[in-house]
């Protein structure tokens, strides 16, 4: 199950209203903290940190996660080619509607031009996505050009890291089904990116968000692993 998905649907229905949060909450470890989203936030256009990352990459780029659209909308608008992939529908229609490009497909199954992608991004959390982050950095390395950038944003604590089962509710009581998730910060992207074949380039901190630039590198011996 991905992502808000399943039972009474909370991200399709608030991203059709376009307003209000949702929380994302762990079904049943109680030690993960609930996050809470701003879906006016998602869907309206990128802000200014999100602009000053996105100037300095390279197409194409493919904006894993890239729900409503809004940073391929505005890495279009900087002139790069941009494509999205996300798995919930009403994400891809609201994003398509922006005159933007959008695979509706899990960044698990096959991706087009793999190998070829300049810049991959994973932000907004997204490091999450699928509740495993070697296994999501290793999907990313197969994905990424020889001299490509994956950009990761990252929990403003560094010392956070946390793979969980949640739930996404929205103040109605619609309620997702459970999938697994991730959170993460410095210390844990440091970790596993030799791991999984990347090197952390740099760390940007961009007002209060954090911002990893990793380079591929060679992948591991299978006894590094
Ligand atoms: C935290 S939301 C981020 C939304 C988006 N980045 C934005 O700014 O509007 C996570 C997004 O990842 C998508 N997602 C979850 N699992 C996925 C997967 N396996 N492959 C592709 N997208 C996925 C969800 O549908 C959702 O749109």
């Amino acid at each position: 199950m991905h992502f808000g998905q399943g039972l009474t649907e909370p991200y399709a229905l608030a991203l059709a209203k376009g307003t209000g949060t949702l929380t994302l909450r762990p079904d049943t470890d109680q030690t993960a903290d609930p996050v809470d989203f701003d879906v006016q936030g998602w869907c309206a256009e990128a802000s200014p940190a999100e602009l000053s990352v996105l100037k300095r990459l390279d197409g194409p780029l493919l904006d894993i996660g890239c729900g409503p659209g809004r940073l391929l909308s505005a890495a279009q608008n900087l002139g790069l080619t941009a494509w999205g992939i996300d798995t919930s529908a009403e994400a891809v229609r609201r994003a398509r509607s922006r005159g933007v490009r959008v695979l509706e497909q899990s960044i698990f199954d096959p991706v087009p031009h793999t190998g070829q992608w300049q810049s991959l991004i994973l932000l907004d959390g997204n490091i999450g996505i699928g509740g495993g982050i070697t296994a999501l950095l290793r999907r990313c390395r197969h994905l990424i050009a020889p001299q490509g950038t994956l950009l990761v944003e990252v929990e403003a604590d560094d010392e956070l890291d946390t793979v969980y089962t949640a739930v996404l509710e929205d103040p109605a009581g619609n309620r997702s089904a459970p999938f697994r998730w991730a959170r993460t910060g410095t210390g844990g992207i440091a970790a596993r990116a030799p791991r999984s074949g990347w090197t952390v380039a740099s760390v940007h901190r961009v007002q209060d968000r954090v911002f990893c630039r990793l380079s591929p590198s060679a992948w591991p011996s299978r006894t590094a692993v």
